[in-house]
């Protein structure tokens, strides 16, 4: 696939974006759209040298404004101070998106009560308190036309061995997309998630799928479609969902996956395999049963 950007060069001018993670991954890959598209950008994660070398890589690449600020999303008031330098750089916030993320799998049993935790605390509180912090001053400063989006995943809904404690969380960063997408509209927030399924990046791989893994259980062969999304892909979705023209596009979560999910769901899915000669045979069968 030749993905490329999909919306018009000036869709984001004047909008400010919080990317929290935007250092790395689909984060990176979200804030250079971005830019692409006029918007000014901030991201935040716990390394700041890693944020500092995106940011000057972006501007340069993009000519685009991108701000590198430390934060870790577990901790309220460096959330708030993340917040302040956005708004001492820029004037203003228009959107943020709740992209930061810790994961890792292993067998439910095996994990410490610091470990599952951590997960809850990167994902949902994190979530939360960036969502709360930023929520809170822009209903204070009576403002409209504000967004938030939230990237989950579709185990959000299905749920997942091996991941329990991600899913746990990114399930309660559903329920509360959708909670405030209804309680905040009224002071003109809007709130939605994306749902991706896979996308290859390093921080997703090598705790997901590390080593012989990726080969063994080869992610693309779990979509119909029969491979891995492409980050400018996910970065044209959330461009649109952060943009003005998904403004009556509230409370919802949009996945992005080549059918992944649907294929697990599938009673029947399985009949892929089933070859046109046995489809003969199995029709004969079929037409041939009788009820007694
Ligand atoms: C069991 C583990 C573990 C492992 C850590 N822990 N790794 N337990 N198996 N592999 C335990 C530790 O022993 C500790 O428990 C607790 O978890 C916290 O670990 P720390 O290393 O101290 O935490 P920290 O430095 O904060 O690092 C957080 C992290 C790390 C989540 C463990 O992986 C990280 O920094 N991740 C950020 C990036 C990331 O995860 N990206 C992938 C997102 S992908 P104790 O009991 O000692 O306190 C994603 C995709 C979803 O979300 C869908 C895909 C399709
Ligand atoms: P990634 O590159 O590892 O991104 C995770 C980011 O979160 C990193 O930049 C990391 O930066 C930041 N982060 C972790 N802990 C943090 C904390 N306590 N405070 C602030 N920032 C923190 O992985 P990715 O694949 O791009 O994932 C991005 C998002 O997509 C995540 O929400 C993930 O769940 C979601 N997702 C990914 C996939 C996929 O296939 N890749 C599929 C579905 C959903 P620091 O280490 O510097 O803090």
């Amino acid at each position: 696939m030749n993905v490329t950007g999909m919306l018009r060069d000036d869709a984001l001018k004047g909008k400010t974006i919080i990317i929290t993670g935007g250092g790395t991954g689909l984060g990176k890959a979200m804030t250079k759209y971005f830019l692409q598209l006029g918007a000014n950008c901030v991201i935040s994660s716990r390394k700041l040298d890693v944020l500092q070398k995106t940011a000057d890589d972006l501007e340069a690449e993009t000519g685009g404004k991108c701000l590198a600020v430390q934060c870790d999303v577990r901790n309220y008031n460096e959330v708030e101070s993340m917040i302040k330098a956005a708004y001492d750089t820029y004037g203003n916030v228009d959107v943020l998106l709740n992209n930061a993320a810790g994961n890792f799998i292993s067998p439910t049993e095996r994990l410490s009560a610091g470990a599952f935790k951590t997960i809850i605390g990167i994902v949902l509180e994190g979530t939360a308190n960036c969502t709360m912090a930023l929520g809170k001053k822009w209903i204070a400063d009576q403002v409209k036309n504000r967004v938030v989006l939230n990237i989950v995943t579709t185990y959000a809904w299905t749920g997942s061995g091996y991941v329990v404690p991600s899913a746990a969380a990114k399930a309660g960063v559903l329920a509360m997309t959708r909670s405030l997408a209804v309680e905040w509209a009224k002071y003109g927030i809007r709130m939605n998630a994306i749902a991706p399924g896979p996308f290859p990046t390093k921080g997703a791989w090598e705790r997901l799928v590390p080593g012989d893994l990726a080969k063994q259980l080869d992610m693309a062969k779990r979509v119909p479609l029969g491979r891995v999304g492409e980050h400018q892909e996910l970065a044209n979705l959330a461009a649109y969902l952060v943009s003005d023209f998904s403004a009556y596009i509230n409370g919802d979560v949009i996945t992005i996956d080549g059918g992944e999910w649907l294929q697990g769901a599938g009673e029947f899915s399985m009949l892929d395999a089933v070859s046109p000669d046995q489809w003969d045979a199995i029709e004969k069968m079929v037409r041939g049963a009788k009820s007694e």
